[in-house]
């Protein structure tokens, strides 16, 4: 089955010259792989979004966005909406992710607000879910995860919830060098397609893509990916780095 490879660039890319080795570098890497079974999404800083997608044409290679607003046009200052990232190019758009609520103190319900305009606008929603520590150490994982779920999903009906892709990335694994054991990431998988199937039936809940994020590298994929058997992956630092990247889809691939 094809794999999901996502790349979170977050906010580097800094000038002209770092996006143009970036591109260069990946274009190269692509060249020598053969990832007939894998869709790679490179999330760069809103900015590069349009350059990214007229210069990276490959197949199975789509551009996201790594945010957008929940309101689609208007006096919000500083803000990027969902027809603006998908009229130049972008295809997918992160949303929950935990740097989000951490610094801009976003929640379940503005991610439900942002799914919500994304799907409208024919976006795929990569929609990330997870437990702090905290929350891990006290016993209540399950009931966090669930919670994300049933309030970032809200009123999204089942024939749209099958294109929203599902990352379970625990807070504590992102921008650490944490990684749960396959056995953890199973169990959260089993939960999310519990959740799922009982939500919309097992045949919508199958379709659903559940990937894992936080910490991946070429070296634990197998342990984070292909041991609970998720969807693919959500790499953020490795990403930075195109050769180490295209590794990790390459062993996803074969
Ligand atoms: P990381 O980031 O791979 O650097 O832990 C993952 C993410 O933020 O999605």
């Amino acid at each position: 089955m094809q794999k999901i490879i996502i790349a979170n660039l977050k906010m580097n890319l800094l000038t002209l010259a770092e996006r143009e080795r970036y591109i260069e570098s990946f274009k190269k890497e692509l060249k020598n792989k053969n990832l007939a079974n894998s869709q790679i999404v490179l999330c760069p800083p809103a900015v590069h979004v349009e350059y990214f997608s007229k210069s990276l044409k490959a197949k199975n290679v789509s551009i996201g966005a790594q945010n957008i607003f929940s309101e689609e046009r208007g006096s919000y200052t500083g803000e990027i909406s969902a027809p603006m990232v998908k009229s130049v190019g972008a295809k997918y758009v992160v949303i929950g992710h935990s740097e989000r609520k951490k610094y801009f103190f976003e929640n379940n319900q503005t991610a439900n607000a942002k799914i919500k305009i994304a799907l409208k606008n024919g976006l795929v929603p990569v929609f990330c879910v997870g437990e702090t520590k905290e929350e891990r150490l006290s016993g209540s994982a399950a009931d966090v995860i669930m919670k994300q779920i049933v309030e970032g999903l809200a009123d999204v009906s089942s024939a749209k919830i099958q294109s929203v892709v599902i990352v379970y990335e625990p807070v504590w694994a992102v921008g650490s060098d944490e990684t749960p054991t396959g056995n953890e990431i199973l169990e959260a998988k089993i939960l999310l397609r519990k959740l799922f199937s009982h939500a919309c039936g097992p045949e919508v809940a199958n379709k659903i893509k559940i990937l894992y994020g936080g910490s991946v590298k070429a070296k634990t994929v197998g342990q984070v990916c292909l041991e609970p058997g998720m969807d693919g992956v959500l790499v953020g630092r490795e990403s930075l780095i195109p050769s180490e990247f295209l590794k990790i889809a390459e062993t996803l691939d074969s």
